[in-house]
C-alpha cells in the first residue's frame, strides 16, 4: 500500500516536470543539488563563527611579562589564558637546592635545566594552577607558605613543590605545568 503510494507521487512528479519540459531525473537532481546547497550553508555559518572564536583564542594566546624589576626570591604573577602563571627568579641557593636532587626521588622527574631555558636557568616559568584539581598554590606572593621544599604549597589538600616546582610531597601528580615560553630580551618573556 505504502509502496503504491510512492509509485502514485513518483508518478505525478513526473507528470508535473514532464509537463513543463523538465526532465524528471533533472528534477530530481535539481531538488538535491538545492538541498545541497542549503545544507552547505548551515555548515558554513558555524565554521565561520568558529573561526571568529579561534582569532580570539589566538589574540590572548600569548602574555609578554616584564622581569626587568624581579629580584632573586621574587616572583611575578601574571595570567596566561585566563590561567594563574608563575615566573619566578630563583637565588643561588634555590638553584643549588633543585639541582642536588636525585631525580630517582621525584615522582616526576626532570631537571631544572629540562623546566628552564638555557642560559635563563634562574627564571622559572610554571602555571600556578596545582596538577591535582587545580587550585592555585601558594608561594608566588610575598610572605605565602612556600612548603617544606621552599617552593609552592597547595593549601587544597597539601601538595608541595620545590624550588623547581617539581612535585614533592601530597597528591598532585605532576610537576607544575612549564608552559611554552621564550625571551624576547634578557628582560622580556614571552608566554605562548
Ligand atoms: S588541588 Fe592542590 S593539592 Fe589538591
Amino acid at each position: 500500500m505504502a509502496d503504491q503510494a510512492i509509485a502514485d507521487n513518483e508518478g505525478a512528479a513526473a507528470v508535473v516536470t514532464e509537463g513543463d519540459g523538465v526532465r524528471r531525473r533533472d528534477f530530481i537532481n535539481i531538488a538535491a543539488v538545492s538541498a545541497a546547497g542549503i545544507g552547505g550553508l548551515a555548515v558554513v555559518i558555524p565554521l565561520v563563527s568558529q573561526m571568529s572564536a579561534s582569532k580570539d583564542v589566538l589574540a590572548e594566546s600569548t602574555t609578554e611579562v616584564d622581569i626587568s624589576s624581579l629580584q632573586p626570591g621574587q616572583a611575578i604573577k601574571a595570567v596566561f589564558r585566563k590561567q594563574p602563571v608563575f615566573v619566578r627568579s630563583l637565588t643561588e641557593a634555590e638553584i643549588a637546592a633543585a639541582e642536588s636532587v636525585s631525580l630517582n626521588a621525584l615522582r616526576d622527574p626532570e631537571t631544572l635545566a629540562e623546566r628552564t631555558v638555557e642560559g635563563h636557568t634562574n627564571i622559572l616559568v610554571t602555571m600556578g594552577v596545582c596538577t591535582h584539581l587545580g587550585c592555585v598554590p601558594l608561594g608566588a606572593g610575598d610572605g605565602e607558605n612556600r612548603g617544606e621544599f621552599g617552593g609552592y604549597f597547595c593549601p587544597c589538600h597539601g601538595s608541595q613543590f620545590d624550588t623547581a616546582g617539581r612535585i614533592r610531597k601530597g597528591p598532585a601528580p605532576t610537576n607544575l605545568e612549564v608552559p611554552e615560553y621564550a625571551f624576547q630580551s634578557d628582560t622580556l618573556i614571552r608566554i605562548g
